[in-house]
């Protein structure tokens, strides 16, 4: 499926993502610089943190408590936040729009 990342200056970056990956990985292999993932996807440090586009939150899902918790110590978190390492990539992603957060912390 095809994500688009778009930077808090508006720039999109269009990448090809593979079901089965998450999120954070897919950014991390297409060299999104916003995206950090320092425990490796392991839900413990938030510095995955992504923004879903609001028409694809039904599709997303919504996080788990754990992840939820871990939300609170992001930046600037809001309702659709997510952790990018716990965004499964499936087909019905397809065209999906992720906004990255200016910072990490
Ligand atoms: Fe650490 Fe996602 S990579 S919480």
């Amino acid at each position: 499926p095809l994500i688009k990342f778009i930077t808090v200056n508006g720039e999109t970056r269009e990448v090809n993502a593979e079901s089965g990956s998450n999120l954070m990985q897919v950014a991390l292999d297409n060299g999104i610089d916003e995206i950090l993932g320092e425990c490796g996807g392991s839900c413990s440090c938030a510095t995955c943190h992504c923004y879903i586009g609001d028409d694809w939150l039904s599709k997303t899902g919504k996080p788990d408590d754990i992840e939820q918790e871990m939300l609170e110590c992001a930046l600037e978190p809001a309702v659709n936040s997510r952790l990018s390492c716990q965004v499964n990539i499936s087909d019905e992603l397809d065209g999906m729009v992720v906004h990255l957060p200016a910072a990490q912390y």
